[in-house]
């Protein structure tokens, strides 16, 4: 069956370039980075390869990078790296749960956390964080890119209010990276997240920009690796892989290959929104990551939608979880103000470097007569008052 893979947000393929760098350090290279002979210096000078890639990536120097094994843990890495019982944390309704649940953690811990909310185009108002600043306010954590919208957030107001009040700023890019340029001085972010699997690297490896002179309490505690800020011997062919692809993302985005992703997230947008009644784009009007769009079908259920779509070939997704057996609707879109129906309705389609121009005529053929079809047996639809 041909397959089209529409869900880049959730993971992306590792890219053949990525995975034959890899290669060698699953055979012949195999040493562990601490050891002193012929074997682990091999291996040393691979991560510090990556490291080199990775700081050149996000503009900063290699030795601000910590690798990790995602954006899970880079996310908890600098929440709980940071704070301790009594302090004060603000972080927005639409972060990913990494952050989140986090958060939810410290204040079970004795933390205070405010839940800044966004409004109806997905956006953080950063007066809004200057207001919920307190004087024990230790951290602010905003998320550059939404998963879910591709909404960006105005990171480098956020972080001058986080400067001027001395406060500590992480911003969770794993969303961003490789989509969006990013300068972490520019931007003014102490620490930022990032995940390989988002990037066409392997799943299970990721990286942490932490500013010069910050002190984090460490979360794994052991050897002195990555200047013991998280010990446990490196994943090395992940994180390889992560500077090869860290590489490949610096190149894409100034060789208009990210220009050309955009161009097909557009074209699928523009064409579902115009052939296909009772269409919204979710984040409408807010500036976004170039690979990813956000539509509401309504009298659809987002779900059953995925599953015929997938059931033609087209993966995509919905941002529901599901919570004890119920469907719960996306946290993010219900942020935004939409009703749990609205958010049920919605859908994800999230682009990655390998999608082709043939692949959304495939995803075009394919979605207005698989939302027709489900409307038809759909008891609310009323065609008439629809088009009314
Ligand atoms: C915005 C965001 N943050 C963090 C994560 C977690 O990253 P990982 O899967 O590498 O743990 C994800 C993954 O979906 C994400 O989209």
């Amino acid at each position: 069956m041909h397959r089209v893979y529409f869900d880049n947000n959730a993971s992306t393929p590792v890219l053949p370039e990525v995975f034959e760098a890899m290669r060698p350090h699953f055979g012949e290279h195999f040493g562990n980075a601490s050891s002193i002979h012929h074997h682990g210096q091999e291996t040393r000078a691979a991560v510090e390869r990556a490291r080199e890639s990775v700081a050149n990536l996000l503009g900063c120097r290699a030795s601000e990078i910590v690798f990790t094994s995602g954006g899970t843990e880079g996310d908890n890495l600098a929440i709980f790296g940071l704070t301790k019982p009594g302090d004060h944390i603000i972080t927005s309704t639409i972060e990913h749960h990494a952050v989140l649940n986090s958060c939810k953690q410290l204040e079970a811990s004795g933390c205070e956390v405010t839940y800044v909310p966004v409004d109806g185009h997905c956006l953080v108002d950063p007066d809004d964080v200057r207001r919920a600043l307190r004087k024990n306010t230790k951290l602010i954590t905003i998320m550059m890119a939404n998963n879910e919208t591709g909404v960006l957030q105005q990171v480098e107001e956020i972080a001058k209010i986080a400067a001027e009040a001395d406060v500590y700023f992480h911003t969770d890019a794993v969303q961003a990276a490789g989509k969006v340029p990013i300068n972490v001085k520019q931007i003014g972010c102490d620490l930022l997240s990032i995940s390989g699997h988002k990037m066409h690297a392997p799943q299970g490896v990721g990286a942490l920009y932490v500013l010069k002179g910050t002190i984090l309490q460490p979360m794994l505690y052991g050897g002195s690796h990555e200047r013991s800020r998280r010990a446990g011997t490196e994943n090395v062919p992940g994180i390889v892989a992560l500077g090869k692809a860290a590489e490949l993302a610096q190149n894409a985005l100034q060789n208009g290959e990210v220009a050309e992703m955009a161009a097909m997230r557009d074209q699928i947008e523009s064409a579902i929104l115009n052939e296909i009644e009772a269409t919204y784009l979710n984040g409408k009007g807010a500036p976004r990551v170039p690979n990813t769009t956000n539509i509401c079908f309504d009298y659809i259920d987002g779900e059953a939608l995925v599953i015929a779509l997938d059931l033609k070939g087209l993966a995509v997704s919905t941002g529901a979880a599901c919570s004890s057996g119920a469907i719960e609707p996306s946290h993010v879109l219900t942020a935004m103000g939409l009703s749990p129906d609205r958010a049920r309705a919605s859908l994800r389609f999230s682009l990655g470097k390998q999608n082709t121009p043939e692949e959304v005529d495939f995803a075009l053929s394919l979605v207005p007569a698989t939302v027709a079809r489900l409307r038809e047996l759909s008891p609310v639809y009323n065609k008439e008052a629809v088009s009314n």
